[in-house]
């Protein structure tokens, strides 16, 4: 098996500062450690990882490798990868890891089939392209090695549902994403902040004043929005689910459609999940340096062959920024239409992947011990790991809480008290 596959080894020493900076800000994942290093839960487990390779999955990688696990890493964006963080993972961690900021779509295959080569028991995902090379041209591998796998978003979910909706699930999975202690969080107030820090970052632009056009009204496109507002922008948000639209209508927001915000908008910003959301036809209409932004999983969100296509010339203006010259307008694009907070700036931050990545390591502990008893399903995290999570965190920032006093408790167990 190949060793690494990594940019500069020298970059060590700036990764391993990032990574213990962003474990101070990572106290449950903290707790787990050292549970895991006392008991070594996972010993003899190998985990293949397909996550972005930030200072926060490294220290993921590091808690499991800690509770026994064998781990290697590739990367589930082209560009998300921290290049000092990759090199302090092989130098100072031991960890295996196959990811380069910027590979072109040949190696970024190759890497999976790097990581899929230890033959892992668990596979850990964001956007479920472990899985997928598993059920296609790895199928062998997947419908006879694989113990079970976690998938960290959204958009992974709804792929692995659809696999378990037509019975060619190959394995369980656990979908980390629909635990409460991570969508309420990580897609909320992480996307929320880390997307516009992406995009501050790439562009120094004013947010305030500027009409934000924000596609969707999932977690992550709230949190988007509810953040643009916080900075004094004026925020339209685009919605096909009428029920969504007529939240956000109600928390307060302009809604309308596509056709109607392209015309307006300074700032578009697309987190829906589905391809093709910001296209020729809004194009056309764009005001001379619309900003377009994706942070929606996949790079498929604007239709960037179709801008390629209208316009006359394209350049790099700045770090991130592509400028695309239409006939009398320009339109700037930013991190080529991938994940804007990973690909402008560094993710969520590390008090918010604590979280996220508690479920991670929690899950891959509750599959090796109960996997014979899983069905080929999508799980949800168990309620108790969701809950105690939330417990530890509140814990870990010094709040409690109140019980229930057993009054209080009968009260709510009973149907005759009324009035
Ligand atoms: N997804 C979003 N932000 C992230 C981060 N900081 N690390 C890993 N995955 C992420």
């Amino acid at each position: 098996m190949k060793k690494s596959d990594i940019k500069d080894i020298r970059l060590a020493p700036k990764g391993k500062k990032r990574i213990e900076w962003a474990d101070n800000q990572m106290p449950v994942l903290e707790l787990i450690r050292k549970r895991f290093s006392r008991e070594k839960p996972l010993r003899g487990v190998r985990i293949a990882c397909c996550l972005h390779v930030t200072t926060e999955t490294a220290v993921l990688a590091i808690a499991l490798t800690k509770g026994g696990a064998d781990v290697v890493l590739c990367a589930s964006n082209p560009l998300s990868t921290q290049d000092d963080v990759a090199a302090s993972l092989v130098r100072d961690y031991g960890i295996k890891t196959f990811a380069i900021r910027g590979e072109n779509r040949t190696q970024y295959y190759q890497h999976i089939n790097n990581v899929l080569d230890i033959h892992p028991h668990i596979t850990m995902d964001d956007g479920a392209d472990l899985v997928s090379t598993l059920h296609g041209k790895r199928k062998k591998q997947g419908s006879t090695e694989i113990l079970g796998g976690t998938e960290e978003t959204t958009t992974g979910v709804i792929r692995l549902k659809s696999l378990e909706k037509q019975n060619l699930l190959y394995f369980p999975i656990i979908a980390v994403n629909d635990a409460q202690t991570k969508h309420f969080f990580d897609n909320r107030f992480g996307t929320g902040q880390s997307t516009i820090d992406g995009i501050l970052r790439a562009t120094n632009i004013l947010l305030a004043g500027k009409i934000c056009v924000i596609a969707g009204y999932g977690w992550c496109s709230r949190g988007i929005a509810m953040r643009a507002r916080g900075m004094g922008a004026r925020v339209i948000i685009c919605e096909i689910n009428p029920v969504r639209a007529l939240e956000a209508l109600m928390d307060g927001f302009e809604v309308c459609s596509m056709n109607e915000a392209a015309r307006i908008g300074d700032v578009f910003i697309t987190a829906t999940g589905c391809n093709l959301v910001f296209r020729a036809e809004h194009f056309k209409k764009m005001k001379d340096g619309a900003i377009l932004a994706n942070s929606g999983h996949f790079n498929v969100e604007i239709d960037i062959a179709a801008l390629h296509k209208m316009s006359k010339k394209k350049r790099e203006v700045r770090e991130n920024v592509e400028e695309y010259t239409l006939p009398g307008r320009r339109i700037y694009v930013l991190g080529e239409g991938r994940l804007v907070n990973l690909a402008c700036a560094e993710g969520h931050p590390a008090i918010v992947m604590d979280m996220s990545f508690a479920n991670q390591a929690l899950s891959a502990e509750y599959i090796y011990r109960n996997h014979q008893a899983l069905e080929k399903r999508v799980y949800a995290v168990p309620e108790r790991l969701d809950g105690n999570i939330a417990l530890l965190k509140l814990r870990s920032m010094g709040i409690r809480i109140d019980r229930l006093i057993p009054a209080q408790k009968e009260y709510l167990e009973s149907w005759n008290v009324g009035t």
